[in-house]
């Protein structure tokens, strides 16, 4: 069994090179803004949500290229979302990455332009023929990937976020479904499409990405709280400085521990019906809890 750190470079590697080869270039004025496309797609993000569809395309058996471009349009929409995130209208911040935000790169103009540009590259990625022969999966792969991305998911998320408007564990819960949760659910989903998967294999997945997002987040604050920047290479304790509400705010640095402790064997318990075959998934669980950045 291959390393599962290495398993996770991989898909990075994988997944950058073929954003590489997807992401459009230019000659004329406009390259400015393919250029910003490109330093934010291609960045040294940690490719978590290429992983997960990897790997879940490795459980069904699926053709490696299809998952992969679903995986290139997941990051672009991520990369996007990354992009507007750190804008100074947003959360204002200036690296990202551990590199300069691409609207200190560049400028705020260009990196509104870029986020844009790269929702929509990730659509003509999804719905191109070299994503799937049939039709149908395609418009369906389009339209999971919209919802989870649109005002029932990612934006939706931002716009509480932005708000400040969650004063209770229930609020913060419901924030982070939709702002991190939904696109990472829809890691596990585009695949559970390309495979027709049975309904019961889709809802012991769904349950295990919920699980999984809501994890990731609660480590997200954690670090937040408690990480350095310079190895995060991204601001911390931004929430706290600007008392915005989240796990970690609200329940304290060791109840948050505690409750991502039962959350790791819980969101595991999920994976029981694919037995071996999810062995890498369930690595991954303790991989996203013990994550330094
Ligand atoms: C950061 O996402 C923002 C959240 C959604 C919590 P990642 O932690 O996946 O960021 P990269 O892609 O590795 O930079
Ligand atoms: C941003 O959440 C999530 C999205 C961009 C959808 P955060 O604002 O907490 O992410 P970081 O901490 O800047 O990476
Ligand atoms: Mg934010
Ligand atoms: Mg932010
Ligand atoms: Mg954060």
């Amino acid at each position: 069994m291959m390393d599962l750190a290495q398993r996770v470079a991989e898909a990075a590697d994988l997944v950058t090179v073929a954003l590489d080869e997807l992401l459009p270039r230019a000659d004329g004025p406009e390259s400015r803004l393919t250029e910003a496309m490109r330093y934010a797609a291609l960045g040294p993000g940690k490719r978590l949500r290429t992983f997960f569809a990897l790997e879940t395309g490795r459980m069904f058996d699926l053709d490696e290229g299809s998952v992969l471009r679903a995986a290139c349009a997941l990051e672009c929409i991520h990369a996007y979302s990354l992009v507007h995130d750190d804008l100074p209208c947003m959360d204002d911040d200036d690296v990202r990455r551990g590199r300069p935000t691409v609207h200190k790169a560049y400028d705020e103009m260009t990196a509104v332009l870029a986020g844009d540009a790269l929702q929509a590259a990730a659509f003509e990625i999804l719905s191109h023929p070299d994503t799937h022969s049939d039709g149908h999966v395609r418009a369906e792969l389009v339209a999971r990937l919209a919802l989870a991305s649109g005002a029932r998911g990612m934006v939706g998320g931002q716009m509480i976020d932005m708000l400040g408007v969650r004063e209770d564990l229930g609020g913060v819960a419901r924030m982070q479904r939709l702002k991190t949760g939904a696109l990472i659910a829809c890691a596990f989903e585009l695949p559970l499409v390309i495979a027709h998967a049975q309904e019961g294999e889709r809802h012991a997945l769904m349950n295990f990405a919920h699980d999984l997002g809501l994890a990731y987040q609660i480590v997200d604050d954690l670090l937040d709280a408690e990480g350095e920047s310079e190895s995060m290479g991204k601001a911390v304790g931004k929430d706290v400085a600007k008392g915005k509400a989240n796990f970690v705010t609200l329940l304290g640095v060791d109840a948050a521990r505690e409750r991502l402790g039962l959350l790791k064997t819980q969101t595991k318990s999920h994976l029981d019906p694919f037995g071996p075959r999810a062995d890498f998934l369930r690595a991954s669980v303790d991989f996203v809890l013990e994550r330094r950045h």
